[in-house]
């Protein structure tokens, strides 16, 4: 096994675990959680899940980021961001940027905060405003997955 295949293969076990998070946390916890009654439960229970998630997003977006560069830039692939047909390389990297830019700066500063107030003072609201956000990410995630898995084997657009 070459140093480029283990990168690939890492990469798609970065994006797995990541994404797959991302999906189980917009299409089963999120809904769940807004069907408490109470609503200072379901503040916490959806804290204490993304506070456990957030680390592994965080871990995982290390990875896939980690491992793509090294395959940019062992096969020198750089050429591909200036080419409107490689659009998929620049999807790969607009939602790695979003997610660290999230996970790494947003969300301790801001977001984190900005959640518990809101939240406490209108559940609704709150919680309704965090699932389209991550329907939205969920959505640009998978898409990305598909055009980037047929770009990466061949598939010309
Ligand atoms: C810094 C961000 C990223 C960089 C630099 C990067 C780079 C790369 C490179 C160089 C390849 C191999 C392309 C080829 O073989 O022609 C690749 C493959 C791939 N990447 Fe990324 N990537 C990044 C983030 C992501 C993200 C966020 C996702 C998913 C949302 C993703 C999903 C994939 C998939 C599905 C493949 C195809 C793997 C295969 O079957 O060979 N990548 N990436």
């Amino acid at each position: 096994m070459d140093d480029i295949t283990l990168a690939r293969g890492l990469h798609i076990l970065g994006v797995v675990v990541w994404i797959g998070g991302v999906s189980m946390v917009t299409t089963v916890i999120l809904p769940a959680v807004r069907r408490f009654k109470n609503p200072e439960e379901r503040v916490a229970f959806f804290e204490a899940v993304e506070n456990r998630f957030a680390w592994q997003a965080r871990f995982t977006t290390l990875l896939t980021g980690l491992s793509g560069f090294y395959m940019m830039y062992t096969l020198d692939l750089w050429e591909r961001y200036t080419s409107s047909s490689y659009f998929w390389i620049h999807m790969m990297t607009a939602v790695w940027v979003i997610f660290t830019l999230v996970l790494f700066v947003l969300e301790p500063l801001f977001l984190h905060k900005w959640f518990h107030r809101r939240a406490t003072t209108n559940p609704e609201g709150t919680f309704r405003i965090v699932q389209t956000l991550h329907w939205v990410l969920l959505t640009v995630s998978l898409v990305t997955v598909f055009v980037s898995l047929l770009g990466a084997h061949g598939t010309q657009f």
